[in-house]
């Protein structure tokens, strides 16, 4: 058959649309780490990819392209208001971290939600081959294991969060609490970014189910037991430190630090523009230095790249408006002409400039509030090949159950977060590289591959026991 024996389903296609001169449409592979981790199964077993691609504009049909089957999921822009930008990410995001806005609950939200599931999950089942594998990821798509299974129990379902899982406290407050559940119980096997996930999940399974438990599994009702279990997401390691450490890359880091006016240390951070990063935090306690006086703006500057993200959602509007606001103060008060004490970009960049920028970087701040993983934390270790700079990190990203040698910090916590960014900028060189080289070793060990491959195999490993 035309089948597919691995099927991955995840909101976003791999690809981007680049419309040519001659009003054609051809697709690019994204830079994303996802596809890059999957390109081996997905070469091994003819994969399929069933995703958005990411506009209103007419789905094509499914295509061949960069060696995987695409799948693409038309939505309509209704669809892309209540499904996408509504229950996604103005309900089901702001409660999974830590209701740091407040999730907005709306009944056609939800109905939308139901039925694009319901089309995944159709697309899903006409394009995997009999027994096949399916892999379900992210927040976005929680009731495709479920529907899925019901229109082919013969495959093997695997679902991977990639953002926190809150405790009952939050999550019983979702009025389709039951539903998601049952959803995800579709799979046989669940994944989280964190252990404290797992153990949210199945202490759900029973608070609001019912269901019985026993280490990392569920009982159902039907017979079927569930896994639920943590694996850490990574990057891929060897590809970003390639890219860190080619001469160009190099010249680009230092024609950065020479256009913002060669301040002897550069902090950076790299973020989408979202409210759970900490981007207003870290402005504030950077401002709060200079005005102090303990940090002058010939010794340090800061460097924020905010990317822009669903600027369509109300949180995201406000959000904008607050970071650029506290961007424009702190640049009033501290900046000279020449020479801004933050230089702001809002604007995406190519995995060649974010390689400089790390390079160009002595503390790379990272500061979410909450983050399932955050990736950039890894690349700013993975570009670091010569075993220098410093690591501010959140101790509410997943990143900090792995990086116990960052500066790990706070971000509500402001005086902590100032003196935590100050003894980053003054590390000595030896303690820098002792710290750094213990990050890199751990990274190095870990990286996407390792991350795929064993979801893959607890999935197939425990279904043939
Ligand atoms: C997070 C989510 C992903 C999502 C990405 C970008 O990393 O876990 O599922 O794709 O943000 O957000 P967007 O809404 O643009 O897809």
């Amino acid at each position: 058959s035309g089948r597919s024996a691995f099927v991955v389903v995840a909101n976003r296609l791999p690809v981007d649309r680049v419309d040519t001169p001659d009003g054609s449409t051809q697709w690019r592979r994204s830079p994303g780490g996802l596809v890059t981790a999957l390109d081996p199964v997905m070469k091994a077993n003819k994969g399929a990819w069933i995703g958005w691609a990411g506009s209103t504009e007419e789905a094509p049909e499914p295509f061949d392209e960069a060696g995987m089957h695409l799948v693409p999921v038309p939505l309509s822009a209704k669809e892309v208001e209540e499904y996408y930008e509504g229950f996604s990410n103005a309900t089901l995001w702001p409660l999974y971290h830590d209701v740091i806005a407040p999730p907005v609950y709306r009944r056609e939200w939800w109905e939308a939600y139901v039925k694009v599931n319901r089309r995944f999950a159709e697309a899903a089942a006409e394009t995997a081959d009999d027994g096949a594998l399916v892999w379900v990821h992210d927040y976005q798509l929680q009731l495709v294991p479920e529907m899925l299974r019901a229109l082919r129990p013969d495959l093997r379902i695997g679902y991977f969060l990639h953002i926190p899982l809150p405790p009952v406290e939050l999550f019983a407050r979702l009025p389709w609490r039951q539903q998601i559940l049952r959803g995800l119980l579709g799979a046989d096997l669940v994944g989280f970014q964190r252990p404290g996930a797992a153990s949210n999940f199945l202490r759900l399974t029973r608070r609001l189910l019912g269901y019985q438990t026993q280490r990392d599994q569920t009982f159902l009702p039907d017979g079927r037991v569930v896994r639920a279990r943590s694996f850490p997401i990574s990057i891929d390691v060897a590809q970003l430190e390639e890219i860190a450490r080619r001469p160009e890359t190099q010249r680009r880091a230092e024609e950065i630090r020479e256009e913002i006016g060669s301040p002897s240390k550069v902090l950076l951070g790299i973020d989408r523009l979202d409210y759970t990063k900490g981007i207003g935090e870290r402005i504030h306690a950077f401002a709060e230095l200079l005005t102090d006086g303990v940090v002058t703006p010939d010794e340090a500057t800061f460097i924020q790249v905010a990317t822009p993200s669903r600027e369509r959602v109300e949180q995201y509007k406000l959000l904008r408006d607050e970071v650029e606001l506290a961007v424009g103060r702190v640049n009033g008060t501290h900046g000279r002409i020449g020479r801004p004490a933050v230089t702001y970009l809002h604007s995406s960049h190519d995995r060649e400039e974010l390689a400089a920028l790390y390079r160009a970087a002595d503390v790379m701040v990272v500061t979410p509030l909450r983050d399932g993983m955050n990736l950039v934390a890894k690349e700013y270790i993975a570009c670091r090949y010569d075993n220098t700079g410093a690591l501010l990190l959140s101790e509410f990203a997943g990143a900090a159950d792995e990086f116990r040698q960052a500066f790990l910090v706070n971000p509500y916590d402001v005086d902590g977060l100032k003196t935590t960014l100050v003894d980053a900028l003054r590390l000595d060189p030896r303690n820098a590289t002792r710290r750094m080289r213990s990050m890199r070793r751990h990274l190095v060990e870990h990286d996407v591959d390792r991350w795929a491959s064993s979801f893959l195999s607890a999935l197939t490993g425990e279904l043939r026991t």
